[in-house]
């Protein structure tokens, strides 16, 4: 069988989809990265997939993405106790509700410093400035300094390491120099804050006291890796905002009733009724993480296929997205899919499935949706124009986003 990695870096997106329709029904077979891979979809293969014994994550990361995306030594890299362990750090700082709507208050009073600035200018970027908006939120809120100059500069570097990962080009090499940048800095951050105990309880000072399973503290780098899959997805949420305006544009019917909402994120972690359900559309119907990917650690056997030891195993999650099987009209934006309603566990997985605690299914869903719930309503209240633009969503760019980056002007 041909290997699919150069197809997969040129088509994107559609890559697994395109391949799910030209083999029919049932999981798609094919190599990937020079491995023998099995791409499954659906709420059975999600509980398949996030069981150890069929799927181990060690080694089966690439280099370049490490190297961008995740940080060596991540979270993502680990199995079995020592996954728990690490995890277990991620779940308290970012399950606890008082601290989540901590974080949502934050983007909420950035976002109004934000959008005054707006007003002056002819027109903005709506993706860079809902970057920088939400790197002084998640930094301020992680206790990590900024001055306004360093917080722009921070956002360009945060938002490099996600859009360089799945890329060979300059891209790329930009993501690598922001990640060291990164590392570096805030490795001398942990090192001040081990080195001044009763520091504040923030998320830098948690990373820096965590102990491993093995009972022993991270390493500065290391340490470093996981503040920044701290707030680095959180100034990803960029990436779905964006989506949330484009949807706006194109949908203008559902602009009064998201407005309505509040948009406030109480102290019991609740948003609008009508903001959450509209998040949970964004995070459904565009596209961002494409799937996850692991390695069978023996022959194990899915529906009757025999999936050899050492095959990569792929969990579809933008095809899971889009399964008309699970969501009538896949490709109709409409949040009432989730009005009243919460998604079930390995239903929606636009961060993965399976258990946030117990598995690797992201921590940071409480993060998105607040965030989303905070920023969201907020514009469908401002007042803006979209001049003549390219909003075109390339597929085979990965990760995407609308080709203007969303420019308003005239805000008021
Ligand atoms: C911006 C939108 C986000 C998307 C699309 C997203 C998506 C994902 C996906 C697909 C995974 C992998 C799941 C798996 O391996 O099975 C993941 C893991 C993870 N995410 Fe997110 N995520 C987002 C936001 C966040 C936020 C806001 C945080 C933290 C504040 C976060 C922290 C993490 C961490 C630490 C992991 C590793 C979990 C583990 O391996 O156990 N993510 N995310």
């Amino acid at each position: 069988m041909i290997d699919h990695t150069l197809p997969l870096l040129a088509q994107g997106y559609a890559w697994l989809p395109d391949l799910t329709r030209r083999r029919g029904p049932g999981p798609v077979r094919t190599r990937l990265l020079g491995k023998p891979a099995i791409a499954l979809r659906g709420p059975d293969a999600v509980a398949f997939f996030y069981d150890e014994d069929h799927v181990r994550r060690r080694s089966a990361l690439p280099e370049p993405v490490l190297s961008t995306l995740f940080g060596k030594g991540a979270v993502h890299t680990l199995d079995g106790e020592a996954h728990r362990a690490r995890k277990a750090l991620f779940v308290s700082l970012l399950q606890d509700a008082a601290g989540v709507a901590a974080l949502a208050r934050r983007v909420a009073q950035e976002w109004e410093r934000s959008a005054k600035e707006w007003g002056d200018r002819s027109e903005v970027v709506f993706f860079d400035e809902v970057s920088v908006l939400l790197t002084r939120a998640v930094c301020g809120w992680a206790g990590i300094p900024l001055d306004d100059r360093e917080a722009r500069r921070t956002a360009e570097d945060l938002i490099a390491m996600v859009d360089g990962f799945a890329t060979a080009g300059p891209r790329h090499w930009l993501a690598r120099r922001a990640r060291n940048r990164q590392e570096e800095r805030i490795a001398r951050l942990i090192e001040q804050a081990r080195s001044e105990p009763g520091g504040p309880d923030d998320a830098l000072h948690a990373v820096a006291a965590h102990r491993d399973a093995d009972g022993e503290r991270l390493d500065p780098r290391t340490a470093a890796v996981e503040v920044l899959n701290v707030i680095r997805p959180t100034v990803a949420v960029t990436w779905f905002a964006v989506f949330g305006a484009h949807a706006l544009h194109r949908h203008p019917e559902l602009r009064a009733r998201l407005a309505g909402e509040d948009g406030g994120y109480g102290e019991d972690g609740a948003g609008g009724d009508y903001a959450r359900a509209f998040a949970h559309e964004v995070r459904r119907f565009y596209p961002f993480a494409p799937f996850v990917a692991g390695l069978a650690p023996q022959d194990v056997h899915w529906q009757g296929e025999t999936i050899a030891e050492g095959t990569l195993v792929l969990l579809d999650l933008y095809g899971q997205n889009h399964d008309p099987e699970l969501w009538p009209r896949p490709y109709v934006f409409d949040p009432e899919r989730f009005v009243g309603r919460e998604p079930g566990r390995d239903e929606l997985v636009p961060q993965g499935g399976g258990d946030a605690a117990a598995d690797h299914r992201c921590p940071g869903e409480d993060v998105v949706l607040a965030a989303l719930s905070t920023l969201l309503p907020r514009l469908a209240r401002l007042g803006y124009e979209v001049p003549e633009q390219d909003l075109r969503i390339p597929l085979h760019r990965m990760p995407t986003r609308p080709r203007s980056g969303f420019v308003i002007s005239g805000v008021r």
